[in-house]
């Protein structure tokens, strides 16, 4: 049996800081409110010149280096993301082009929050079928070009990150489990997403006066569905590996909220020092959360060679998935 591992990662995140006290310029809050409610005290602006690719393609590089292998020897790339360059052509086509892979495959995938643990559950899959041998996943935003800077109940959550990962065909499994679930019944722009530019309302003069292209979000529903959808995602996989809490050396959950964690640490039974938290300096950075905070514990050597790790997110859709990593 052919089995799947991370082999490389790396991550991008922009210099620009804003910080609450930024924002308390900007719109009727404060550092106390979004600390208290969120966690987070400051998140990274990409610079304007800057596409979901340009980040991508950073990530990507760092994620090669680490891999040690050649750009011509990767024959997928996905890219998750809510925010892609463009509708069309790909994100993942301008990536492939900027880090010379012109053997991969290349597409966008669309699974908000959850588009990193998607790509990984699709990779591992395309690489136990044997069609692929390496593949990079990608995951990428820009949420600052598509929040309403007027909207504090949102504009304070979200970050602009990139993180990637190189997923190579192994004789030991580094990918014990992953998982992938949705609910379309919460298929609801108005609950999570972005109510105009598609075809059910195309742009036009009243939707840009609407500020129907900036995300809206009902932040208690979201709440209430996130703690009970992350950790019931987290046991999928724990199940399927045949794996207990216990056994697991760092839980990586999305970067949501710091109040959504805790009740996942109270749900899932977890040593809270097992969590990874690095909401507060980044905020929510949609796709891109758990792979950038998974880079990030591997380079500050929290997360170590043989360690188990997982990996469990939740995003509009509702779409929701889980992963269990032996690095
Ligand atoms: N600063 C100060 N006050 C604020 C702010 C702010 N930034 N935002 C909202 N408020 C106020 C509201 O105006 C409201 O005031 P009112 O009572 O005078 O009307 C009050 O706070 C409560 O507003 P709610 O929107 O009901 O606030 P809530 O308690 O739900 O907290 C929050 C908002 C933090 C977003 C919460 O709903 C939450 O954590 N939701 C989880 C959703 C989430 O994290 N989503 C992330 C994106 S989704 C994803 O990653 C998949």
């Amino acid at each position: 049996m052919r089995s799947s591992a991370i082999i490389g990662t790396g991550s991008y995140l922009p210099d620009q800081i804003l910080t609450n006290f930024d924002l308390e310029k900007m719109v009727e809050t404060s550092n106390e409110w979004i600390l208290k409610m969120t966690g987070i005290s400051e998140r990274r602006i990409a610079d304007e010149t800057m596409a979901t690719s340009d980040l991508s393609i950073r990530a990507a590089r760092q994620a090669i280096k680490s891999a040690d292998i050649d750009p011509l020897e990767i024959d997928m790339i996905i890219v998750g993301t809510a925010t892609p360059d463009s509708v069309f052509p790909s994100t993942a086509c301008s990536v492939q082009n900027g880090i010379g892979a012109k053997n991969a495959s290349s597409f966008d995938l669309s699974a908000a929050c959850s588009g990193f643990v998607y790509g990984l559950d699709l990779a591992d899959g395309m690489i136990k079928s044997s069609r692929y041998d390496t593949i990079l996943v990608i995951g990428a935003e820009i949420f600052s070009r598509i929040v309403d800077w007027e909207e504090r109940s949102t504009c304070v959550l979200f970050g602009d990150a990139a993180g990637a990962a190189v997923i190579q065909v192994s004789e030991e499994p580094g990918i014990l489990a992953s998982y992938c679930g949705a609910d379309g019944a919460y298929a609801d722009a108005e609950l999570l997403g972005i109510p105009a530019g598609g075809s059910r309302m195309p742009a036009n003069a009243a939707t840009v006066d609407q500020k129907l292209h900036t995300v809206k979000m009902r932040g208690q529903e979201i709440f209430k569905l996130a703690v009970r959808i992350m950790p019931e995602a987290a046991q999928k996989a724990l199940d399927t590996a045949g794996v207990s809490i216990d056994q697991i050396d760092l839980v990586i959950p999305h970067q949501a909220n710091s109040r959504i964690i805790e009740a996942v640490v109270d749900r899932i039974g977890i040593d809270p020092a097992k969590m990874y938290v690095n909401l507060n300096q980044y905020g929510n950075t949609s796709a891109a959360s758990v792979i950038v905070a998974l880079d990030e514990a591997i380079r500050e050597k929290q997360a170590k060679i043989g360690d188990l790790i997982l990996l469990t997110v939740f995003g509009a859709g509702l779409t929701w998935g889980s992963a269990l990593i032996q690095l």
